[in-house]
C-alpha cells in the first residue's frame, strides 16, 4: 500500500504469519514520481523518492527487514512506464521478488499509461518478458481483475507466457464487497502460473473461500491497517 507499508510497518505484520512480505509501491522513474506527486498534493498517501535515491532507498528496506526476518521473502511493487528501471532493482540483494505494478487505478498514473492501464498495453508480454529475462530474482506482476475492457483471462495467460513467476490478482468485482471467486477458480483452472488471491481477505471464513479458488497463496492490505486480522494466516 503506497504511502503505507514501508519496513517498520511489514515488521510489525509479518509475525502475523506472512511469508513474503511487499514494500511500495514505489515510483522508478520521472513520469511516475511526477505523477505520485500530483496524487500527494491531493492528499493522498504515497512514497515520495527522487530518483537518485529510490533504489538505495528499496535496498535499506530490504534489508531491514531481512536483518529480523530472514526466512520471509522480500518483495517491492513498482511502477515504471518502461522496463529497464525495474529490471536495474535486481542489483539489490536482499529483494527476492520484482512485482510489476498493473494495478494502480490512481488518475494520475493512468494518464501515463502506466498502472492499471498497462493491461491495455498490446506490449505487455514484451514488457514482462523483457523483466523476467534480465534480472536474477522473481517477477510477479499484480493486475486488477474486472477492468473494463479487459479481459483478465487473456492478461493472466499474457502473463504466465510471458515468464512471470507470480501472478498477483486483485480479484476486485464492481459493487461487490467481496473477491471475484469464481474468476479466481477459472485463472487458477485454465492456467499454471502460481496465483496469488487478493481482496477482502478479513476473516477466517475468507481465507477459506480464498483457498478454495486453487491460489497459490493470497495477500491481504486493509486489513493490516483496520486491525481486523485477528487470526494467524500461518495456520493455513
Ligand atoms: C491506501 C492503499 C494504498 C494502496 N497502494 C497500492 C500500491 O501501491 N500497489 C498495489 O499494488 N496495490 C495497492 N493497494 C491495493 C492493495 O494492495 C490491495 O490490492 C487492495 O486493497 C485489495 O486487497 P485488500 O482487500 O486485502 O485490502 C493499495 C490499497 C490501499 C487501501
Amino acid at each position: 500500500m503506497a504511502g503505507i507499508t514501508d519496513a517498520d510497518f511489514l515488521n510489525k505484520v509479518i509475525p502475523y504469519g506472512f511469508d513474503v512480505a511487499t514494500l511500495g509501491g514505489y515510483s522508478l522513474d520521472s513520469p511516475t514520481i511526477e505523477a505520485s506527486r500530483k496524487i500527494i498534493e491531493r492528499g493522498r498517501k504515497e512514497f515520495d523518492f527522487p530518483l537518485d535515491e529510490i533504489y538505495s532507498h528499496i535496498e535499506r528496506e530490504a534489508a531491514s527487514i531481512k536483518k529480523i526476518h530472514k526466512d520471509v521473502k522480500v518483495s517491492a511493487n513498482v511502477r515504471s512506464i518502461t522496463p529497464q528501471p525495474v529490471i536495474d532493482l535486481d542489483k539489490i540483494e536482499d529483494l527476492d521478488i520484482i512485482e510489476i505494478n498493473c494495478h494502480c487505478r490512481q488518475d494520475e498514473i493512468v494518464a501515463i499509461g502506466c498502472g492499471q492501464e498497462m493491461l491495455r498495453r498490446d506490449d505487455l508480454g514484451d514488457f514482462v518478458s523483457q523483466i523476467v529475462d534480465n534480472v536474477d530474482c522473481e517477477v510477479s506482476v499484480k493486475i486488477r481483475a474486472n477492468v473494463e475492457g479487459i479481459d483478465t483471462l487473456d492478461i493472466a495467460k499474457t502473463i504466465e507466457n510471458a515468464g512471470a513467476d507470480y501472478l498477483h490478482i486483485d480479484a476486485m468485482k464492481k459493487g461487490v464487497f467481496d473477491a471475484d471467486y469464481d474468476l479466481l477458480k477459472k485463472v487458477c483452472r485454465e492456467t499454471n502460473i502460481n496465483v496469488i488471491g487478493n481482496n477482502s481477505v478479513n476473516s477466517l471464513e475468507n481465507v477459506k473461500k480464498m483457498i478454495d479458488t486453487g491460489v497459490y497463496g493470497f495477500s491481504i492490505a486493509r486489513s493490516l491497517i483496520s486491525g481486523n486480522l485477528d487470526f494467524n494466516i500461518a495456520n493455513f
